[in-house]
């Protein structure tokens, strides 16, 4: 039988209670079809950083660097300070494996609502490639200006002739930057990834979002390069919005869109507004992929810590994560199942958790999408 390792970091809030139910579907579904997945799971996250001040050592990353996928529930706590666990954790490992592509389907399912009036399913079906990588994500950056000394003090007196007493704040001059970079090697092979996608997918669009207008050097390059590689693929047809304008086109527009391609920021903030058009962060799934190395599969929303231990978060866009795990280490079918049955259970909306409108828990989501995986499983 063929066997899958699988590293696990279910993470915090809302996280466990999420990746269980994709475990537990994705074992309904191997177990179906024949195939051994191996969890091999991670305690990384805020009650292991609180206890003993570790986030995600070196050791760690070997081992899921041994094998091709994982699988995350959310980091971030309000009880640890401000991004430490998203950058130490979460930044760290698409770093670390070089997960360049960040692809975050937009598709609305039928029996799902959308805020959007008049849109159905037919009408919402696009993927957005987010480069994940680079851009202001990079990290460089750094604080100056913080503090005065008195000698400083006494040269503005001077150099202003003004009155300043030594009393007033020493840090009102501080000043924090950080910088964005796109690099010709990280745009191409997103901007390649994204045409190569439409391709496979029969979608003959692609859209590069970006703010080329303003920030002329970064994005006019990620421009260029896009210009330059959509030669190659004369058989899709290409098209430029500016971040602003295409926050409207998705509402009022999206099927416009078949593939979206921006950098990293952009691509952060906008797949919430797609999440929200397919009917809520609850159901919006995203892959982390290094298509060479080790890939991380993911809902797209945070631990929304307001929900943690209430089994009521809803489950589907970690389980659609499971489904894309499944296509990445060569399990099609048995992704496709994954996908049905969820699609399936979502039709019949009997069984829908708060965020859809019902009062269905967690775990009764995950065990209806599990059971009908059983359901409908090909026996092999
Ligand atoms: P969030 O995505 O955690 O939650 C925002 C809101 O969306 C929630 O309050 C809830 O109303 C809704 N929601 C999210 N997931 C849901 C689900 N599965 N079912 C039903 N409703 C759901 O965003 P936030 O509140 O901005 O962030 C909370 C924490 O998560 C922060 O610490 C943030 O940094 C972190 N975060 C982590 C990741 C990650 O690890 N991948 C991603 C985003 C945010
Ligand atoms: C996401 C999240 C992360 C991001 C944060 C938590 C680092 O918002 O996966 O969309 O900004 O990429
Ligand atoms: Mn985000």
């Amino acid at each position: 039988m063929v066997q899958y390792t699988v590293s696990v970091i279910p993470g915090d809030g809302i996280g466990p209670e999420v990746i269980a139910q994709g475990i537990k579907v994705l074992n309904s579904v191997s177990e179906a079809m024949s195939f051994e997945l191996n969890w091999m799971k991670y305690p990384y996250g805020a009650d292991h950083y609180i206890a003993t001040g570790e986030l995600l050592p070196e050791t760690a990353l070997e081992q899921i660097g041994k094998h091709k996928a994982m699988y995350m529930g959310a980091v971030g706590d309000p009880r640890c300070p401000e991004g430490i666990l998203e950058n130490g954790i979460l930044l760290a490992l698409r770093f670390y494996f070089d997960q360049y592509i960040n692809l975050r389907p937009v598709q609305l399912m039928d029996g799902v609502s959308t805020p959007l009036k008049d849109k159905t399913a037919k009408d919402i079906d696009f993927l957005v490639v987010r480069e994940n990588t680079e851009d202001m994500y990079i990290g460089l950056g750094g604080r100056v200006k913080k503090g005065r000394s008195r000698q400083d003090l006494q040269l503005l007196r001077k150099l202003y002739k003004i009155k300043l007493g030594l009393d007033i704040d020493s840090d009102h001059e501080e000043i924090a930057y950080q910088l964005m970079v796109i690099s010709r090697r990280g745009a191409e092979r997103a901007i390649r990834y994204a045409f190569e996608l439409a391709r496979q997918t029969g979608r003959r669009k692609v859209t590069s979002v970006d703010k080329a207008n303003v920030l002329t050097y970064a994005y006019g390059f990620w421009r260029e390069i896009f210009n330059k590689i959509k030669q190659d693929y004369p058989d899709i047809e290409t098209e430029f919005n500016y971040v602003d304008a295409v926050t409207m086109w998705f509402v009022k527009n999206p099927e416009w869109f078949r593939v979206v391609v921006t950098p990293n920021m952009f691509g952060d903030i906008i797949t919430d507004l797609g999440a929200m058009i397919q009917g809520g962060l609850g159901v919006a799934a995203g892959a982390n992929l290094n298509p060479e190395g080790t890939s991380m599969f993911e809902p797209i929303h945070g631990s929304a810590p307001k929900y943690k231990g209430l089994n009521r978060a809803n489950p589907v866009a970690t389980i659609m994560a499971g489904s894309l795990l499944l296509e990445t280490i060569g399990e099609k079918k048995a992704a496709r199942t994954v996908e049905n049955a969820v699609r399936e259970v979502l039709k019949r909306r009997k069984i829908l958790t708060p965020d859809l409108g019902g009062t269905s828990t967690t775990s009764e989501m995950g065990e209806a999408i599990s059971s009908t995986v059983r359901e409908i499983a090909p026996s092999l």
